[in-house]
């Protein structure tokens, strides 16, 4: 009787597993049949009911049918193993004799765009793009700029000062004065660069940043001379009108001086922490040359003046991205830079 039921179990069992067509058919014929609650498995619980002789017999029986069954299945399994490897292989095949994919080309930082963008719109008004340096005497930074050992307006600018009384310029205006003593009048130059200053270091401040320096020097220039430059700059940077206001500003070297902010294009006026919550953002410190500055510049102020202004590029390019926090703009990360 068992003998019967065996033998019709195992061909069944031969077909299934060397018919399984994948590795999952294949497993599941192992649990049904092999497996410990498969066939094989009942059968030798009930071979217990059966007399000793009849044991011995069924019990070699099944153990030439589990053994038959269990090196058919090592096969097949063997079989889909190698399979897939093989499809791996083909799949993950490197051609080394290739030519390396190549380098992905860079993007330009935001800074350096707005910079170069800055510099077109100003020479195309005649302006000449001039460089200083970044380590200044303290002449030139402070003293030149009619800026006095004693002036409250040196604590404004935190300043790292170097052993040798040399200091890293804390502003572009240094190159004002570089300018009129290397070109006299008139003159007409912008100065982009770095500038450094000892803050503490958040959203809105780095101890690193980019101003523009602007100025030009000519007969009777104005206040309003001031304000068409202002206006066309704000114009050409920000391709739509933005809200300014103008207020008095105080700077040692302009006089009048003038704060010109800009309504923050981030929060659009309401408050944000770029623009400590006020609505407006500091963009534009401008003013007339003091007679005082033109003079330090060899400059005689009875026949020339002039105005002068400092962009904060930085600022400036957190306001058109809408960039929340300065701390991106030096970090180098590669998400950051390639989103420009
Ligand atoms: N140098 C000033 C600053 O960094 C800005 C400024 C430049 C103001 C030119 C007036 C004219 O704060």
């Amino acid at each position: 009787m068992l003998e019967t039921t065996l033998s019709e179990l195992e061909s069944r069992a031969v077909s299934l597993i060397d018919g399984a067509d994948n590795a999952e058919a294949l497993e599941n014929a192992r649990v049904e049949f092999l497996g410990r609650k498969g066939s094989l498995a009942n059968i030798g619980k009930e071979m217990g009911k059966l007399a000793p002789a009849e044991r011995a017999q069924i019990g070699k029986l099944l153990n030439a049918v589990k053994q038959n069954l269990e090196s058919r299945y090592e096969v097949r399994k063997s079989g889909f193993e190698r399979a897939e490897l093989d499809a791996r292989l083909a799949a993950e095949w490197v051609d080394l004799t290739l030519p390396a994919p190549g380098t992905r080309p860079g993007s330009l930082h935001p800074l350096t765009q707005i910079q170069r963008e800055l510099e077109e719109l100003f020479t195309s008004l005649g302006f000449a793009v001039v460089d200083g340096p970044e380590v200044e005497t303290e002449w030139h930074n402070f003293d030149a700029l009619n800026i006095p050992p004693t002036h409250p307006a040196r604590d404004a600018q935190d300043t790292f000062w170097l052993t040798d009384g040399h200091l890293l310029r804390t502003h572009t205006s240094p190159v004002q004065v570089r300018a009129m003593e290397k070109f006299g009048a008139p003159l007409r130059i912008i100065a982009p660069g770095r500038v450094f200053r000892n803050e503490e270091v958040d959203a809105s401040h780095e101890h690193t940043f980019y101003q523009l320096e602007g100025m030009m020097i000519d007969r009777d220039v104005s206040v309003a001379h001031m304000l068409y430059f202002m206006k066309s700059l704000l114009t050409a940077i920000f391709k739509k009108d933005v809200t300014v206001r103008l207020r008095p500003g105080f700077f040692p070297f302009v006089e009048p001086g003038f704060e010109l902010d800009i309504q923050c294009l981030i929060c659009g006026g309401s408050g944000c922490p770029v623009c400590k919550q006020s609505g407006w953002v500091e963009l534009l410190p401008c003013g007339l040359v003091h007679p005082n500055v033109l003079r330090s510049g060899g400059i005689d102020p009875e026949e020339w003046n002039g105005f002068a202004f400092g962009l904060g590029l930085t600022r400036l390019v957190m306001m058109r991205y809408a960039i929340d926090d300065i701390r991106h703009l030096a970090a180098g990360d590669l998400r950051f830079l390639q989103q420009f």
